[in-house]
């Protein structure tokens, strides 16, 4: 029996390979296709939905957002013996590598664009969905990754009235900046794996709203 979920990295810079070769008993299939990209075909196959993470700004939270989703749907789906259910594909942040970007889309069920709450953020996520996923006609959603509320809500709430102008769908949940999320990726884990203190449980809950909201599962 296959795991549930099977994250795939297409980014040639491939940190989150370095991060999954970290964790230790990794909740779910890993494996790196930049090369070989046509293997994605097979996970479609195989009668999975494909999720694939984009935005061609790096450091968005691409790579923890793939991770830490594909964590919490594998816990959720953990006694469902059902096979592979989900596939969630990391992605290059850079316009060079569009062409990858590219190829994983063709697989795609929908599309998760992470965005921080900053305007430097804005013409780079602009760009993507325009240039790259609106032509698709893949169903997308932007979420908020990155939110710190020790810094207020302006930051967060322009961001939102941004995307809302745009008329791109938005997610509800936000993510918020947690240094244990930051630390995670470093020392090699993932949100199922934090220790079991209030501020790493409100750290994780995120991801489960996400998943949640996004229909792969979850819980409240
Ligand atoms: N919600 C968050 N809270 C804290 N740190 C975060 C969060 N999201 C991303 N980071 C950190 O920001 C950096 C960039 O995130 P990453 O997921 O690698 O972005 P990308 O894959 O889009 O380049 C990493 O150091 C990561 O740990
Ligand atoms: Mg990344």
């Amino acid at each position: 029996m296959p795991a549930s979920v099977y994250v795939v990295s297409i980014d040639p810079q491939a940190s989150t390979v370095w991060w999954a070769n970290r964790i230790t008993d990794l909740p779910f299939d890993f494996s790196q296709e930049h090369e070989s990209p046509e293997n994605l075909q097979v996970l479609k196959d195989a009668g999975a939905r494909v999720h694939v993470i984009a935005n061609q700004k790096g450091g968005v939270g691409k790579t923890t957002t793939t991770l830490n989703l594909g964590a919490v749907v594998a816990d959720v789906l953990k006694t469902s013996n059902k096979g592979l259910q989900h596939v969630f594909i990391d992605t290059p942040g850079s316009l060079q590598d569009e062409n990858l970007l590219l190829e994983a889309l063709k697989f795609a069920h929908d599309v998760i664009v992470p965005m921080p709450p900053e305007g430097l953020a804005f013409d780079p996520t602009a760009r993507t969905i325009q240039k790259v996923i609106v032509p698709t006609g893949l169903p997308f959603k932007v979420v908020v990754n990155n939110w710190d509320p020790r810094d207020g809500t302006a930051d967060l709430v322009d961001t939102q009235e941004y995307i809302d102008a745009q008329g791109w769908p938005r997610a509800q949940t936000v993510i918020r900046r947690y240094k244990v999320h930051t630390r995670a990726s470093v020392e090699g884990r993932v949100v199922t794996q934090y220790p079991k203190n209030r501020v790493a449980m409100e750290a994780r809950e995120d991801f489960f709203r996400l998943a949640l909201e996004m229909g792969y599962g979850g819980r409240a």
